[in-house]
Parts: structure tokens; C-alpha cells; sequence
């Protein structure tokens, strides 16, 4: 099969999954392709527009241990018309849970063929100076695995005349028992929305345009509790480093992180 062009998409509040379906694409060499960034509101509360090129990368951040619940009524409204897709997880170090099952799920409801997938690793949403959670990943060593894994899914649809009896095994992920037994959104109990400091923020408002939920007020900045997905794409996309990530409680939440994320994972490849 020749593939000449693909779509990426994503959802990538502080950046990391969209690194690394870059750089698998990359190690693709691929020329032509589009990006479907469901990042913001405006893309993601639409229905999927129809798909044009050879082929499609779909990546997301593990939130909980599963897909972000935000994206899911955007993508069950996508249409592979039997194009290959590749799969992305992309987790803080801690678990990946059934991410990749839940994204495979879908790419066969949307009738995808599962071409391959994998997780990787990024620093953690959660990670501060004080309590770093998988600091600077996806770092070089990973990179050069995603630019080695989309040499590899090329190859492989070359060696392919046709998707047809294409099939793809995944293992079943698994639900760490913390998962099970912690409230759904607790991310909302374990991390306080970061309020700006007045003395540091400049009123430029990037924040405001980063926030994936617009959860912020563009005149008092402050945040809706609710709507905030404690995602801190206003913390660590704030130039003038007004806003702040403070867990509750402190000691316990940073202690909890530092402990399940000590082992450093590695990518998990499937093709
Ligand atoms: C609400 C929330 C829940 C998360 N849950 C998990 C998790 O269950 N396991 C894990 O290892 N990382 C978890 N993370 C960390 C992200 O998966 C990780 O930081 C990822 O690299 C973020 O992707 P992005 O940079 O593309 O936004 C969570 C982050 C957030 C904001």
C-alpha cells in the first residue's frame, strides 16, 4: 500500500501527545498532512469532518486511566471508511490503563483498520519543580522510539497489498485498584483550579485561549471549578509563571505521585 498523507488527531492541553504523533509521523516521512486539534472547544464540539488523506494517527493524554470523557461524543462521530489508523496513548508515568483498548473501541466502531498503536510516556499534568512527575518526557530517547515505530508502520503497510484481513492484537489493560476505589474526576479533589497572582500575571491573556474547557474568565481570570480539568495548560503555558499547581492535601497527594510514577516506563509498541 502507498500512503501519501495522513490527519493527525489529537488532544493535547500541554503539548506531549502531540509531540510524539509528530515525531512517529515523522519517522513515517510522510509530506502531505492534516490536523484535526481537538485541543479547544470550537473543533471538538463539531462532528468530525470527513477524513481525505491515506490515513489517520489518532493520540490522546490517559486521563484516569482512560480516554479524556470530553472527547468521546467527538469521536464516535468519526469515519474511517476502512482507512488505516494508528493508535496513541500517551500517560504521566503512572498508568496507561485501557486507553489503547478504549481507542480501539472506537477506531473499529468507526470502522478504522488497526494498524498499530502504542503508548508513551509525558511528563505529568501534575508535575511540579517541587514534585516531578515524569520531568521533560517525551525525552530524546523517546522521540527516537516514536521516529523508529513510524519507520517500522510504514514498512509494514509497503509490505501490505491490501487492509483486508489486517487484524491487530492488543492486551488487555488493566484498572490499578486505585482507580477503582478513588471518586470519577478526582483530579478535581487532589489538585485546587490555580489562581493568577495579580503581582506576577500581566493580563496577556494566554491562558484564557489555552484553556480546553474555557473554563477561564477573560476579565477576572479566574476559574470555573467545575468546568476546569486541572489539565494546568494555564500553569505551564503562563509566560510570566503567575499561576501555580497546589494539590490537597499537599503532602499527601505529592507523596501518593512521587511513589506510583518512581519506576520510569518505557513505550509500548503494537504492529
Ligand atoms: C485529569 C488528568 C488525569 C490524568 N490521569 C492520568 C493517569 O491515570 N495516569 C497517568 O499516568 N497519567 C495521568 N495524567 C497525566 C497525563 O496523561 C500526561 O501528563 C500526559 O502527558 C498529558 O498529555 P498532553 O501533554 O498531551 O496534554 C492525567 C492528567 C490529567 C490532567
Amino acid at each position: 500500500m502507498i500512503i501519501r498523507s495522513t490527519t493527525k488527531i489529537y488532544f493535547s492541553p500541554t503539548g506531549t501527545t502531540k509531540k510524539v504523533i509528530e515525531a512517529i509521523e515523522e519517522g513515517m516521512g510522510i509530506k502531505h498532512s492534516e490536523v484535526i486539534d481537538l485541543t479547544l472547544p470550537k473543533v471538538r464540539n463539531a462532528a468530525a469532518p470527513i477524513i481525505k488523506t491515506d490515513m489517520v494517527f489518532l493520540g490522546v493524554p490517559v486521563y484516569e486511566t482512560g480516554i479524556p470523557k470530553i472527547l468521546i461524543p467527538f469521536l464516535k462521530t468519526l469515519k474511517g471508511n476502512g482507512k488505516p489508523i494508528v493508535l496513541v496513548a500517551v500517560y504521566g508515568n503512572i498508568s496507561e490503563g485501557t486507553t489503547l483498548n478504549e481507542l480501539y473501541s472506537i477506531a473499529q466502531d468507526g470502522n478504522f483498520k488497526v494498524l498499530g498503536a502504542a503508548s508513551f510516556i509525558g511528563e505529568h499534568s501534575f508535575s511540579t519543580e517541587e514534585t516531578p512527575i515524569a520531568k521533560g518526557r517525551p525525552d530524546n530517547n523517546d522521540l527516537t522510539i516514536a521516529k523508529e515505530f513510524g519507520r517500522n508502520i510504514m514498512c509494514k503497510l509497503q509490505s501490505l497489498v491490501s487492509l483486508h484481513n489486517k487484524t491487530l492484537q492488543l492486551p488487555q489493560g488493566k484498572t490499578p485498584l486505585m482507580a477503582k476505589i478513588v471518586p470519577a474526576n478526582s483530579a478535581k479533589f487532589f489538585a485546587k483550579t490555580p489562581i493568577a497572582d495579580k503581582n506576577k500575571c500581566s493580563h496577556c491573556g494566554i491562558c484564557v485561549r489555552l484553556c480546553p474547557t474555557g473554563a477561564i474568565d477573560k476579565d477576572t481570570l479566574s476559574i470555573n471549578s467545575t468546568h476546569c480539568l486541572r489539565c494546568f495548560s494555564c500553569v505551564k503555558g503562563c509566560p510570566k509563571k503567575a499561576r501555580e499547581i497546589t494539590y490537597r492535601p499537599k503532602l499527601v497527594v505529592s507523596k501518593v505521585l512521587l511513589v506510583k510514577s518512581k519506576v520510569r516506563k518505557e513505550p509500548q509498541l503494537y504492529f
